[in-house]
């Protein structure tokens, strides 16, 4: 496995394998690895001749209150971990090498980004645009994989790459949970032993919600009932909780055939999301 820290570096290798005519699976990731990027890399594995693993804290997609500075790295474990799963190429530039002028361009993430984590995280969307279109352009990916854990980010990226006519196939992975339940994710470190102990909470009221609502067709109950378990079972506070029509993230009407039922809690300062989607008919 080779670890390259400059797109100098990187280019070369993507030319290579284009020369020799071999796909390319790309795993856009922000490093602290857990299980759900290595499924991921997996399946990238499995499909490609090339796998290429970017890890890369991507500043523009982070707020000025968010947690940029603080949030997770460690890139030695994370190279060997991306190893032990048969990476061929992991791409982690600095901050500089990626952003090394602003010329002020910027990718507006649209419509479908004003709703769930985009109301919460402005800007938050356009950010990860602009991060996925360049290693998009720099990779030059047969197929690119994400993870559905961020589902409003896959239908964002998806209309990305039709709209820009990304020559690309998008793959998108299933949420890989802990034991409990809780959803694989960098920032699970944050959590005190006791807030690790609520975290499950969230989908659980996912679950309920999804029961409740293939039951009786309410939403609004289904959410009410998915609110107060997460009221009585963690001292977080719930920043959103929606059911909408996937994967256009509108609201739900009679026509509806699948249902994201979408939530983002604070678990003490930690934001956890989670969601699971399923089918009405
Ligand atoms: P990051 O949070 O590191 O996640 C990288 C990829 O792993 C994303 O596609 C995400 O959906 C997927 N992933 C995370 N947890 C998962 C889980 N429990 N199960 C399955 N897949 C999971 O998402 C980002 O980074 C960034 O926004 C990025 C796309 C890299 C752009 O900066």
């Amino acid at each position: 496995m080779k670890v390259v820290t400059t797109i100098e570096a990187l280019t070369t290798e993507i030319q290579t394998a284009k020369q020799k005519q071999q796909t390319i699976g790309l795993v856009p990731t922000m490093g602290y690895l857990h299980e759900g990027h290595l499924t991921l890399a997996q399946a990238a594995r499995a499909e490609n001749d090339v796998v290429v693993m970017s890890i890369f804290v991507n500043p523009t997609q982070f707020g000025p209150h968010e947690d940029f500075a603080s949030y997770p790295r460690d890139l030695p474990r994370d190279t060997a971990l991306a190893e032990s799963v048969g990476v061929d190429i992991v791409f982690a530039p600095s901050v500089e090498e990626m952003y090394p002028q602003d010329g002020g361009i910027r990718i507006a993430a649209g419509k479908q980004a004003t709703i769930l984590c985009g109301a919460s995280r402005p800007g938050h969307f356009d950010g990860v645009l602009q991060v996925v279109a360049k290693l998009f352009h720099l990779t030059q990916p047969t197929r690119a994989y994400f993870g559905q854990k961020d589902a409003q980010q896959v239908a964002i990226i998806a209309t990305m790459v039709r709209d820009f006519n990304f020559p690309i196939e998008m793959r998108v992975i299933p949420i890989v949970r802990e034991e409990d339940g809780l959803a694989k994710s960098s920032r699970n470190v944050y959590l005190s032993e006791s807030e690790r102990q609520e975290a499950p909470a969230i989908y659980e009221a996912l679950q309920l919600a999804r029961d409740h609502f293939l039951a009786t067709g309410d939403a609004a109950s289904a959410l009410i009932e998915a609110k107060s378990h997460i009221q009585a079972r963690t001292q977080g506070s719930i920043d959103y909780i929606e059911l909408l029509a996937y994967p256009d993230l509108t609201p739900i009407t009679a026509a509806t055939e699948q249902v994201l039922v979408a939530a983002a809690v604070y678990i003490g300062k930690t934001r956890l999301i989670d969601n699971c989607i399923f089918t009405v008919k």
